[in-house]
């Protein structure tokens, strides 16, 4: 088997990562998630990553000479650095992480936004796509979790770091009332997150009219709770590639680079 690209999505609490053969699928046996290293600050996520490609070289067998790396970053991310850090160590702030990440791992790195990259993964070959390209016209894929990640798209063409998750809404940062974790945080019913989407969606809706919108995240595996709740002018699907869309994506960015 040939190795094309290597993923690592970092969150808050993991990173996932992954190896992508040439075709662009996942090699599913290299699927996997380390946990990120408590406090997130950069030389450590760098050193977990470094320790996750060693764990990958033996699971694959090969020792990945060449294979070129893919990161994500939860913040905008302009040329490899970091330009945002709203869940992650104020360290990242204003970091190369490019550099840093090749200095550390010895190889070629490409770094974007989580969502940008997850939004890839469904827009080439997931949700967003049909008989393998993307649909064509606005598609926004949005990601539920900790915060609210937003990748959008015009005709498959990626619009990078886009932050609607940072919109001003009702007096509140959007992704305070409607990203996943307030379900738990604020014990809401579905119904309750339901009405939070409803009005997220539809402020989203009016500023940028997409004819797509693919929900991601955990909850997407969740979608008959709050789907068929929803009235937008967009059609709303759930994602296809439940948490492995980053790894997909990241790797992907890193194989056209
Ligand atoms: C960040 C985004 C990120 C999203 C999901 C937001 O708080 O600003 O860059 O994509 O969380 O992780």
């Amino acid at each position: 088997m040939s190795f094309a690209a290597i993923g690592l999505d970092m969150g808050g609490s993991s990173i996932k990562y992954g190896v992508v053969s040439t075709d662009g699928t996942l090699i599913e046996k290299t699927f996997s998630q380390a946990p990120t290293p408590a406090g997130a600050r950069p030389q450590e996520v760098a050193l977990a990553m470094k320790q996750i490609i060693e764990d990958l070289k033996q699971v694959t067998g090969s020792d990945l000479a060449g294979v070129p790396v893919g990161v994500t970053v939860p913040g905008i991310v302009i040329d490899g650095v970091v330009h945002s850090a709203a869940n992650i160590d104020a360290s990242w702030l204003g970091l190369d992480a490019k550099s840093l990440l090749a200095e550390t791992l010895g190889c070629e790195v490409s770094v974007l936004n989580d969502a940008d990259a997850a939004g890839m993964a469904e827009v080439f070959a997931g949700a967003g796509s049909r008989d393998g390209a993307p649909i064509m016209g606005s598609t926004l894929v949005l990601t539920l979790g900790t915060g609210i990640g937003s990748g959008m798209f015009r005709d498959g063409i990626l619009f990078p770091n886009v932050e609607f998750g940072h919109l001003q809404l009702d007096g509140a940062e959007a992704e305070k009332k409607a990203a996943a974790r307030v379900i738990r945080e604020e014990n809401l019913s579905w119904e309750q997150y339901g009405q939070r989407l409803q009005r997220y969606l539809s402020h989203v809706e009016f500023l940028c009219s997409p004819d797509l919108i693919v929900i991601g995240g955990a909850i997407s595996q969740e979608y008959e709770q709050f789907l068929p709740q929803l009235k937008l002018r967009a059609k709303v699907v759930p994602a296809h590639y439940n948490n492995a869309a980053g790894v997909l994506g990241a790797a992907h960015r890193a194989m056209n680079h």
